[in-house]
């Protein structure tokens, strides 16, 4: 069950969310609700529409129809209040490859947010995201893509957000960052954020999340416990519900 508030408002929720890109129904409907403090996995095949849905949430697309809020905030009717309450970690973390580790923390958190914040407490948000201190001092263009994404969660830490979102964040991650990369989750969702991800990566949404969807067609098909499944069971489920859908042979 998803936590709300005392307004029955989950800081995450999507209702009836309809977009259309010419011919292709990218979502269909979808509802989703996710509590504080819970970590929900959005699986679905190439084209389900979840990266539709995260872009909807964070403004960058109109829905057709239905609603996002964001701590309580509709994102259309308020995209600037809908995006304070957001930090965001794409696939591909954008930084300044001729700064350091530090100075794109130091930047990226200046242009959000309202009030500076000292090294000591940007190298602790370095930290806690994984970073090794002899890192952060280095140039990123001598940094590895986990280590990039150690720096995009950082800048997410440091916004404080109640809500996070992250579209595929261990695609092309070596084991130990996808673990490390987990770990941070887990710790964010222990302090009460609240934390939807798109991933392909069953193992890892099984190890994390508190709860997993299947999005399929732009519609959520089916919601798994993870606690209650197996890996090999997870990934029947997929199958079944992918292949059900797409009328592919199993
Ligand atoms: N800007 C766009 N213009 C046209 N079609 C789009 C646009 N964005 C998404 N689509 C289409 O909408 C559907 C859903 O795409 P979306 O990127 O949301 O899928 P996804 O679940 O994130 O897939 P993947 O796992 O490959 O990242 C796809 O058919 C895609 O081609
Ligand atoms: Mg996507």
């Amino acid at each position: 069950m998803a936590a709300s508030d005392a307004g029955g408002h989950c800081p995450l929720e999507l209702i009836g969310l309809r977009k259309r890109f010419g011919p292709v129904q990218a979502l269909a409907g979808l509802d989703l609700r996710v509590g504080a403090g819970e970590c929900y996995a959005l699986l679905g095949p190439n084209g389900a529409g979840k990266t539709t849905a995260l872009n909807i949430l964070l403004g960058f697309l109109q829905p057709d129809a239905g609603t996002a809020r964001i701590a309580a905030v509709d994102v259309q009717a308020d995209p600037d209040r809908a995006r304070r309450n957001l930090a965001y970690i794409p696939e591909q973390v954008q930084l300044y490859p001729r700064l350091s580790g530090l100075e794109n923390l130091a930047y990226f958190h200046g242009l959000g947010a309202s009030e500076a914040m000292a090294d000591a407490q940007l190298r602790d948000c370095l930290r806690q995201a994984g970073l090794t201190d002899t890192a952060h001092d280095r140039r990123v263009h001598t940094y590895s893509k986990g280590m990039r994404q150690k720096v995009g969660i950082a800048i997410a830490l440091a916004r404080r957000a109640p809500v996070m979102l992250l579209d595929e964040p261990t695609s092309g991650l070596d084991p130990e960052a996808a673990f490390e990369l987990n770990n941070s989750l887990r710790d964010l969702a222990a302090r009460g954020v609240t934390i939807l991800m798109a991933t392909h990566d069953l193992f890892r949404a099984r190890e994390v999340a508190s709860r997993i969807g299947i999005l399929v067609a732009g519609r959520l098909q089916q919601e798994v416990d993870p606690a209650s499944v197996g890996g090999a069971e997870l990934e029947s489920l997929y199958l079944a519900a992918v292949r059900d859908l797409l009328g592919r042979a199993s």
